[in-house]
């Protein structure tokens, strides 16, 4: 089978719901053990039971990716559980409802900044460090950074801290693909499009029309390409930011 995981231990970040429990699912199938990370741990054992359920291995861990500490906390009980980090899914950030209230900049509080920064790049470099090392030391590992179209062009929708934070992780990302390529690791980052927004569905309708393919995107999708880019197959792309948002974002 292409892109089989079995016998690889994987870590996804903020898989409690939508995006993240989508790859976490889709890597589950492909047979790796999966370590479901939530700040908000209740969410976590969801997506566990979905994919026990269906036949899977998985764990629910609750940390929260901006502190050290509790990352490195947290994936020292899943190397205890199931084994050292094969591979790590950086997926926890700001999705649309939560956490994201849309404002210009120049009418932005500055207290404002921080949060989209401190979860969607800190995040990622607080995870990433956590399990660089035991990857490199195995030979084999691989990151893979969720971001998005918003850190890689501007949008005129107010959310430029977040595209500030998703761009720092883009820019991130490459570094730690260059300094480990030689030890079998690979970085590499989807930037993703637009997913079906919880709270407001005239907006997502709205922004869907103007996507090529006439739909948001499938937690799914955005597994699918993760699958591809953890497993031994993709071990020639690194350093890469790839595009998924069914057409909507060229660069
Ligand atoms: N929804 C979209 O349209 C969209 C578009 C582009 C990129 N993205 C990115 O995709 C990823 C997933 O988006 P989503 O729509 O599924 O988000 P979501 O808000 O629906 O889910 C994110 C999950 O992460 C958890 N989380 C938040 N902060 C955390 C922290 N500090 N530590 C651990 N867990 C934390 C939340 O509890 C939640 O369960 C995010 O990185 C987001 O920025 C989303």
């Amino acid at each position: 089978m292409l892109f089989d995981l079995s016998g690889k231990v994987a870590l996804v970040t903020g898989a409690g719901q939508n995006v993240g429990a989508g790859i976490a699912r889709v890597l589950a199938g492909q047979g790796a053990a999966v370590a479901v990370n939530d700040i908000r741990v209740e969410r976590a054992e969801d997506t566990v039971r979905e994919i026990t359920e269906a036949g899977g291995r998985a764990m629910a861990v609750g940390f929260d990716v901006t502190d050290y500490d509790d990352v490195a906390a947290g994936v020292a009980r899943v190397a205890a559980e199931l084994g050292p980090v094969d591979i790590l899914v950086n997926n926890a950030g700001n999705g649309g409802a939560e956490g994201m209230k849309p404002t210009k900049f120049r009418e932005s509080d500055p207290a404002s900044w921080r949060g989209p920064i401190d979860v969607n790049l800190y995040g990622v470099m607080n995870c990433s460090r956590a399990v660089i090392n035991p990857m490199v030391e195995k030979g084999w590992g691989r990151v893979v950074t969720i971001a998005s179209g918003a850190g890689v062009v501007g949008l005129n929708i107010g959310v430029s801290p977040y595209g500030g934070g998703k761009g720092g992780a883009i820019g991130f990302m490459r570094h730690l693909a260059v300094e480990n390529a030689r030890a079998g690791v690979t970085a590499n980052t989807l930037a993703i499009g637009l997913m079906p927004i919880t709270g407001d569905r005239s907006v997502t309708e709205a922004l869907a029309k103007q996507i090529p393919t006439g739909r948001t995107g499938l937690p799914e999708d955005i597994g699918y390409a993760c699958a591809y880019l953890t497993s031994n197959e993709a071990e020639w792309v690194t350093g890469q930011t790839i595009h998924v948002n069914g057409g909507s974002v060229t660069t």
